[in-house]
């Protein structure tokens, strides 16, 4: 049985005092729950302050993206081992505004991925399609291309310890999410790619969180499906009872 992956991706939005604020509250919050993997991204200012806020807690950090080299003349960029330093665990890699906004490419999606695990970070990758995409009936084959060519080289090891989140790009921040029964077939066919790949063990293990306008209301049907490990969740998740109340669901749902 696959552990619920419940993650908070707040973007550019949050100080270090407003983080430390959620952070403080919402562990008291979700101090019982032993069941739910969750896990808090802010932006990379806060992480430290993040963390030592978690500390001795049940609340992960995540970094929302990382840079591959591990040190260098590369202005602007964080690496896996500052990452790592600063107390976070987990780090999100090729979001699709990182695609979209900042020319990310599957290419460079499979480098931050061996970047995070030679830190031992856990990569929480995330794919989807745009509704361009969806409307010529590309979904699939965009998936597929995503996963060949982002974990290319990645072990049926590291496959079974990574998270895939599926984020159709048409339902990030729209309020539009995707129907259960689309997030169903989109994360049926991830997992049956993992199997045709990657193998038994590695689709079996691997948790595939669904995001894209993940409320409190709509948590417990995209969650109780099947293939439906967890969520990762963008403006809901900056709310800590919002944030809170989807964990709480999540977690009934899923297991
Ligand atoms: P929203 O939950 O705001 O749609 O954002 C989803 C997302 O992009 C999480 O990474």
């Amino acid at each position: 049985m696959r552990t619920p992956f419940i993650a908070a991706n707040w973007k550019m939005h949050k100080t270090v005092a407003e983080t430390v604020t959620f952070v403080t509250e919402f562990r008291g919050l979700v101090k019982d729950i032993k069941d739910v993997e969750i896990v808090v991204a802010p932006p990379f200012t806060a992480l430290h302050a993040a963390a030592e806020a978690a500390r001795n807690s049940n609340v992960g950090i995540a970094a929302q993206n990382l840079y591959w080299e591990r040190q260098g003349a590369f202005t602007g960029e964080i690496s896996a081992p500052m990452i790592r330093e600063a107390g976070a665990a987990y780090g999100i890699i090729g979001h699709s505004e990182r695609r979209t906004l900042f020319g990310e490419t599957d290419a460079s999606v499979n480098r931050r991925i061996a970047a995070a695990f030679a830190e031992r970070l856990t990569p929480i990758v995330c794919i989807g399609e745009t509704l361009d995409q969806r409307e010529r009936n590309e979904t699939f084959a965009v998936l597929d291309r995503q996963i060949k060519q982002g974990f290319d080289g990645v072990t049926a090891d590291e496959m079974a310890k990574l998270v895939i989140a599926y984020e159709p790009v048409w339902a990030i921040g729209t309020g539009r999410n995707a129907t259960p029964a689309q997030a169903s077939e989109a994360h049926g066919h991830i997992r049956a790619r993992l199997l045709q790949w990657f193998g038994g063990e590695a689709a079996g293990r691997c948790r595939i969180i669904y995001g894209g306008s993940v409320k409190p209301d709509n948590t417990a049907a995209l969650l109780s499906q099947p293939d439906v490990d967890g969520a990762l969740v963008g403006g809901a998740s900056m709310d800590v009872r919002d944030f809170f109340a989807i964990v709480s669901r999540g977690r009934r749902e899923a297991v």
